[in-house]
């Protein structure tokens, strides 16, 4: 069931305090570095105590946690609502895009905004924050893109990153050429920009000369359907852009963000490049990466194959998918996001003569963390605070937003999601919440979801029930000189990067195997990791004073997984792996 609450319907009620108080007992709380049993108590939106035996006022709404997981609401690093390209405009807007980021336990997302060449970023970013100021149901923040080069776009982008917008982060395009694509020099000067300004550059990394190429050439020989798409833009083309991208950061000195990262080649080429430069690299990657692949574009059905064109595209090697969860288990990626960006089947249809005019974009936001904690979590390729770090407090540290986002601590947004391991359903666009009518991980059964999602203290997903409020969620400011990214051990480093404490140690839970568990086994497997992990003493306090376990005592052992042989040794010291762990049988959830 789904009540949606709009304001009008609850006029002449303060819906941010009418929850005000709330207790989430008898969980276990888990973080980015470690878990707990406690409770949470939160109040006015924060989150109060911390711990077992709190003293609670009277009225306290209580939720039975009892064999649940209490994690940090997830950060979505990358959405498209209420965007207009290609000639279209996505389905999803700032209402229907976090009603289904709540849904799934998103708390916080970060939209793009997009300036047309020639466009005031001021002007672009305002009326971004029009579109979505009054809608959202969750918290937003705002990269802003470069889409084009002047002395007044260098002015603009150090007016986004005063403290008036807030803005810390910009992204430049490689791609998508005759449209918002930077040729190398401008976007060198955008790079060192960024670093001059201390935010933080992103990149779409494919080669857009090639893409424009091969489009050329597919076209004439008569490939226009939505296979075309890939064989336009393979993985070389995106490994080569990613390099070039590093490189231009190495020159400019500034650290670097890829966003979407859709290919073995990619992370590889990414991998080589954090082994050898001082700067932090960071990459993201996708749900639809790990959740899906680019077999579909070959689907006989135009519907079905246009549906899951983006860009970077699925790749059609099949072991794309396992190799980039292994990524970012073992940190050669940093984070997963959705890059959500729902176009109709009307919209789709733009292209149906010419692959290259299919309106880019596949749903994300809702499933992202179902799908993570599927083939991420109840496989054993990473552990439940992984999970966290990839899907919510790296891109709040990132994002210089940590930890009043991205952890379940004193002081911290109440922004939490009450996770069921046991939870099972199957995905379905007749039963997700986007504006769109199809669902790229239709059918796919998952064994873990959201029970409850509490948005700034207010229960919005109340035991399965959608109850989001439309323009509940607030814009988050994110600040610029993000210690994450630019404090002392993160930049001007000599040591290799994995050696900085900045840099986190990677967790792994393989118990000697990754089996391909049904579904009794993938709950077998999760009870197995977090019996392992709770046995084991702490090294960092926890409000309650009880030691949390610190990462160098989770990880027991280490190994040397890398993406492909040719890398091997590279970046090992960030490659751990945890074999057998201690915990042994597991008889239950606690
Ligand atoms: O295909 C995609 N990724 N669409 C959204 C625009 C972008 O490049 O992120
Ligand atoms: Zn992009
Ligand atoms: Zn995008």
């Amino acid at each position: 069931m789904t009540i949606d609450v709009t304001p009008t319907s609850v006029s002449g009620i303060n819906i941010r305090s009418s929850q005000n108080r709330l207790l989430i007992k008898n969980g276990r709380v888990v973080n980015e570095d470690g878990m707990e049993d406690a409770d949470v108590y939160v109040e006015d939106g924060v989150i109060k105590q911390v711990g077992r035996n709190l003293i609670i006022p009277g009225g306290t709404r209580t939720i039975d946690a009892t064999g649940k997981l209490v994690m940090p609401g997830g950060i979505d690093p990358h959405t498209h609502f209420e965007l207009e390209m290609m000639g279209a405009k996505t389905a999803d807007d700032f209402y229907k895009g976090t009603r289904a980021a709540v849904a799934g336990g998103t708390t916080t997302v970060i939209d793009f905004v997009l300036p047309q060449k020639g466009q005031s970023l001021l002007e672009a970013y305002n009326n971004w924050r029009q579109k979505a100021d009054g809608k959202v149901c969750c918290d937003y923040a705002l990269h802003v893109g470069v889409t084009w080069w002047s002395p007044s776009v260098r002015k603009e982008m150090e007016q986004l990153t005063s403290e008036q917008y807030g803005v810390n982060s910009f992204k430049m395009f490689m791609a998508y050429k005759d449209s918002w694509m930077l040729d190398d020099y401008t976007l060198y000067q955008a790079i060192e920009a960024c670093a001059e300004l201390k935010a933080i550059p992103q990149v779409h990394a494919e080669n857009g000369d090639i893409i424009a190429r091969n489009t050329e050439k597919l076209l004439a020989k008569g490939v226009t359907g939505p296979e075309g798409h890939e064989m336009s833009r393979n993985e070389e083309v995106e490994a080569e852009a990613v390099n070039r991208a590093c490189v231009i950061a190495n020159q400019a000195n500034s650290p670097l963000y890829i966003v979407h990262m859709m290919s073995k080649s990619a992370v590889q080429a990414l991998q080589i490049a954090r082994a050898r430069q001082r700067q932090p690299l960071y990459g993201e990657t996708l749900a639809a990466t790990v959740g899906t692949d680019g077999s579909h574009y070959r689907n006989a059905c135009f519907r079905h194959a246009a549906a899951h064109v983006l860009s970077p595209p699925l790749r059609p090697d099949p072991a794309t998918p396992q190799a980039v969860l292994d990524a970012l288990a073992d940190d050669h990626l940093q984070l997963i996001g959705s890059d959500n960006c729902t176009f109709t089947e009307k919209d789709k249809e733009l292209g149906k003569d010419n692959f290259a005019k299919i309106p880019n974009g596949v749903n994300g936001v809702e499933d992202r963390m179902a799908i993570l904690w599927q083939k991420g979590v109840n496989t054993g390729i990473m552990d439940p605070c992984r999970f966290v770090a990839v899907t919510s407090s790296t891109a709040a540290k990132i994002f210089n937003i940590w930890p009043q986002k991205g952890r379940v601590a004193v002081n911290s947004d109440a922004d939490i999601v009450v996770w069921d391991p046991r939870l099972e359903r199957t995905i379905s666009a007749s039963t997700h919440k986007h504006a769109v009518d199809f669902n790229i991980f239709e059918g796919q059964h998952v064994v873990g979801s959201p029970q409850y999602v509490v948005v700034n203290g207010r229960v919005c997903l109340d035991d399965g029930d959608l109850r989001v409020v439309e323009g509940f969620g607030k814009f988050i400011k994110t600040p610029v000189n993000s210690p994450y990214v630019y404090g002392e051990e993160a930049a001007d480093s000599v040591e290799p990067r994995a050696q900085s404490p900045m840099i986190h140690t990677p967790k792994r839970v393989t118990n000697g195997n990754t089996p391909s568990p049904g579904f009794g086994e993938e709950l077998k497997l999760v009870n197995k990791q977090l019996e392992a992990m709770s046995g084991l003493p702490s090294g960092c306090s926890t409000p309650t004073g009880r030691k949390m376990r610190d990462t160098a005592q989770r990880d027991l052992q280490s190994s040397s997984f890398s993406i492909s042989k040719e890398v091997e040794g590279l970046d090992t010291k960030t490659s751990v792996r945890v074999r057998n762990p201690p915990g042994g049988k597991s008889s239950g959830l606690w």
